[in-house]
């Protein structure tokens, strides 16, 4: 292990330990701490009310999608009942592989590509989603600006997804890290749905410099898609895509995001 990675895997183990979201998962088994920050936004916008259908972007390991599940399914459906549904009605996307998680359909594929789009529009067979989330964050290069740029395309592919794919006045939730592009994005935010926060919930670390945009009451076709048009219909043609991340350096993860995950 090279030095840099052994400093970083010790301070993480040490962090963990004492850290009261990551032992509160895993006493109550969730993948990844991540998963207060979607409770904790969902306490303060109430984004799980009359939601049916949800999507989990960028979900591995897949503590959101856990708390989408619980959540959507509720009581009446216990876990290891929830397969048995007629109606899938969380799917989780990610490049990564995921274990499976009792009644969320799995999909492996880059957000940025029309084909991922397609296999989850399949899975809840051509109906649109009310809720999407993202908490995705790209192979770091070490290279901050780089680094920025890449977290910044990926939560404009996770908008465009979620145009293509949400119902109106349906909500979104995404991540993002604080930098100067997303003045961009905010402005995008803001012609798609009627209202727009930008949140910072307590499970994430201060010295962090993510935080969440959130999006509620999605305008559909009333929406001024202005920029983002070109990059739908692109996403929306039956071959294609807006881009694909193939190529991109599969070297060490983010700093934080090793932190969140959970070691059983
Ligand atoms: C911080 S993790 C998500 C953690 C997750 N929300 C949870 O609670 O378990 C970020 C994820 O983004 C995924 N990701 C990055 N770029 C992606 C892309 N283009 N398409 C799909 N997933 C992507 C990574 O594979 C990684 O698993």
């Amino acid at each position: 292990m090279k030095l840099e990675k052994k400093r970083k895997f010790f301070k993480n183990t040490l962090y963990s330990k004492t850290d009261i979201y990551y032992r509160k998962a895993k006493e109550e088994g969730f993948r990844a701490r991540s998963a207060y920050k979607l409770l904790q936004i969902n306490d303060e916008f109430n984004l799980f009310q009359n939601v049916v259908r949800a999507v989990d972007l960028c979900a591995a390991p897949g503590s959101w999608s856990q708390v989408l599940a619980n959540q959507l399914y509720g009581e009446e459906v216990p876990e290891g009942e929830r397969s048995k549904q007629a109606q899938v009605r969380v799917v989780s996307v990610d490049l990564q592989e995921m274990a499976p998680i009792d009644g969320v359909g799995i999909v492996q594929g880059d957000i940025t590509r029309n084909e991922t789009l397609q296999q989850v529009l399949a899975v809840f067979q051509g109906q649109q989603a009310d809720l999407v989330v993202s908490d995705g964050a790209p192979d770091v290069t070490g290279l901050h600006e780089i680094d920025q740029y890449l977290q910044a395309q990926l939560l404009h592919a996770a908008l465009i997804f979620t145009c293509c794919m949400l119902r109106e006045g349906g909500s979104f939730c995404a991540k993002f890290f604080k930098s100067s592009d997303l003045s961009y994005l905010y402005v995008m935010m803001k012609q798609v749905f009627k209202n727009v926060y930008v949140v910072k919930p307590q499970s994430s670390r201060a010295s962090s410099a993510e935080a969440f945009v959130v999006g509620l009451g999605f305008l559909g076709e009333k929406a001024k898609f202005g920029a983002l048009s070109d990059s739908i219909k692109t996403m929306k043609a039956p071959s294609g895509g807006a881009g694909s991340s193939e190529g991109k350096k599969e070297e060490e993860k983010e700093e934080e995001e090793e932190e969140d995950r959970l070691t059983f």
